[in-house]
């Protein structure tokens, strides 16, 4: 098992990561991030684990990451916000996370509306907040599972996931990828609270080139098929489809037009 020194060796943060609880096994790092949160946990503070039992997805799905390969872990924010505004707080988690990919391993990866990160296409990190909202907002928990070292995957989601490693051939150091993602989650998360959110879309939309892409998009028991016209002021994807444009504020994306999802770069 990754112990905290050596996760948190050398990491250049002021808040996140400074108190991290680590687990060999866990249930999922969110309920436990959520649990301690519900104590006042401070923010910043982790809860990271080789492995979880029973890690959960966005939409209620299950998130399943081969132990001891990968990253999952959970990250306390309690930022103060608007809850208008905690829809923009994903894209703020994807380009915290996108950016410390690429700084760790030097590589250009893509974000897809709300949170996913995907390399050559194929999903590399999921990210799931879960927050607790009153007339405001008490805490956020971003849960942030990445694909590492992991080569082998399960059948049902083997054509839409892959890890860093196995697109690159390269084994990855994970600590330095906790550290690297912390530190940028950390500096985007700031820096968009200081600046009310100012650049928080057009800096996410170079990493998702997805307007004008055609699109179907899956909530529960409907789906639309349209195009992207734009994200919202509130972190909403603005769907147009039949002469009418909606913004919906959950769902999943399926890019259905025929063309590459372009690199950032
Ligand atoms: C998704 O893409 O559906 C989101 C996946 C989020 C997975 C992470 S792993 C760490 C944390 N604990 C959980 O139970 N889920 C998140």
């Amino acid at each position: 098992m990754l112990s905290s020194d050596t996760l948190l060796n050398g990491i250049k943060t002021d808040s996140f990561g400074r108190k991290t609880y680590t687990f060999a096994t866990i249930d999922s790092t969110n309920s436990c991030a959520r649990v301690l949160a519900g104590c006042w946990a401070e923010e910043g503070t982790v809860v990271y684990a080789d492995e979880q039992t029973a890690g959960r997805g966005r939409l209620g799905r299950t998130w399943t990451a081969a132990a001891g390969e990968n990253l999952t872990f959970s990250v306390i924010l309690r930022p103060a916000i608007l809850p208008g505004q905690i829809n923009l707080l994903p894209l703020v988690a994807a380009l915290g996370v996108a950016r410390g990919i690429e700084t760790c391993c030097g590589i250009s990866v893509q974000c897809k509306w709300p949170n996913d990160i995907l390399l050559n296409g194929r999903k590399i990190a999921g990210i799931l907040l879960e927050g607790s909202v009153t007339e405001r907002v008490q805490f956020v928990v971003a849960g942030i599972g990445v694909n590492v070292n992991q080569t082998v995957f399960p059948e049902e989601i083997r054509a839409r996931a892959t890890s860093i490693g196995r697109e690159t051939g390269v084994s990855v150091d994970r600590p330095a990828l906790f550290r690297a993602v912390l530190e940028s989650f950390e500096h985007e998360y700031r820096a968009a609270l200081s600046t009310n959110f100012r650049d928080v879309l057009p800096r996410w939309l170079t990493y998702a080139p997805m307007i004008g892409r055609k699109i179907s998009l899956r909530h529960e028991s409907f789906e639309v098929h349209g195009l992207v016209s734009g994200i919202s002021k509130d972190g909403g994807l603005i769907v147009s489809s039949e002469g009418k444009e909606r913004t919906y504020l959950a769902g999943d994306v399926t890019i259905t037009d025929l063309e590459p999802y372009a690199a950032h770069n």
